[in-house]
């Protein structure tokens, strides 16, 4: 593995593991991004839509707004209010996604309770659906065709890529079986020839499952969730979950994991930045793909 980065934050590194930095990671992608925004005459727009005030959905769509702006890209956000219903917000969706204009819309999730999210996400034009999360991606995905694929399992990728941590025959479990993250983290490493195990928080001894792998993907959202005993010496995790204990935002990775794997990757800095960089990169593919350009 290739020797991490030296200038990554220590405070998330307590133990003897190397710090997967993902902001580094995320940097060198939005460069590479931004080279590419450059072939345009006019810059790929990316459109998010956004309902209510929940703090956490709105720190997130500004972080990936900035990204975006920094790259090059047009960005914009539609913020409709909590009391939205349904109707206006498919109208809404709709009219977005229809703007010849628009190469990429993201539905910032989770929508409030009153709202149901399938159809939401299946009003997406499948080719400017920056999440993946349209059932046609979902099946390209799957079957290894060429669409959109979600953000947080191409980071997982990237993070892998950059630090040079093979998949290849790899045992790579994942921890969670979310649309969002499990399942097409699960997809994207088989295409890699990793060795794929998809448990959950149901599996019944989750810690001899997370003993075999290589590679572990955390990602339930339960604090602590993969414990230092569980890990295999020298293993690579990554950390996706996030939750708040004690008014702090901690991930599904025990504190006690540093001491024990080869390399884990910090909360913050970890896989979230790497998360917004590749709705940046899908964005400008999505672009490149409808207005073929090189
Ligand atoms: N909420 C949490 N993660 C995501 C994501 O990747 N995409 C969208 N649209 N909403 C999210």
């Amino acid at each position: 593995m290739k020797a991490p980065d030296s200038a990554a934050p220590d405070s998330a590194a307590p133990g003897s593991a190397s710090v997967l930095d993902g902001k580094a990671v995320a940097d060198a992608i939005a460069e590479r991004v931004a080279e590419r925004v450059k072939a345009f005459s006019l810059a790929p727009r990316l459109v998010f839509v956004r309902v209510g005030e929940d703090p956490a959905s709105a720190s997130y769509v500004r972080s990936k707004q900035r990204l975006a702006r920094r790259v090059g890209i047009r960005a914009e956000t539609l913020v409709l209010p909590e009391e939205t219903d349904q109707a206006t917000l498919m109208t809404q969706v709709q009219a977005v996604v229809d703007d010849d204009d628009v190469d990429g819309v993201l539905v910032q999730l989770p929508l409030p309770d009153h709202l149901d999210e399938a159809p939401v996400l299946e009003a997406v034009d499948p080719d400017k659906d920056v999440d993946g999360f349209h059932a046609v991606n979902v099946g390209r995905l799957w079957s290894g065709l060429p669409g959109m694929v979600p953000c947080t399992p191409l980071g997982l990728e990237a993070i892998c890529d950059h630090y040079e941590v093979p998949l290849h025959g790899q045992r790579v479990v994942i921890v969670g079986r979310s649309n969002l993250v499990g399942k097409p983290a699960a997809a994207l490493l088989l295409r890699r020839h990793a060795t794929v195990t998809l448990a959950h928080s149901r599996t019944r001894d989750l810690a001899a499952v997370v003993a075999e792998a290589d590679v572990v993907i955390a990602a339930v959202g339960r604090a602590g969730i993969v414990q230092a005993s569980m890990v295999k010496p020298g293993a690579t995790v990554l950390d996706v979950g996030m939750s708040r204990v004690d008014g702090r935002i901690v991930g599904d990775v025990a504190p006690d994991v540093w001491n024990v794997a080869g390399a884990v990757t910090p909360m913050p800095g970890g896989t979230g930045p790497v998360t917004v960089a590749m709705v940046v990169q899908n964005t400008v593919t999505a672009a490149e793909r409808r207005r073929q350009q090189p």
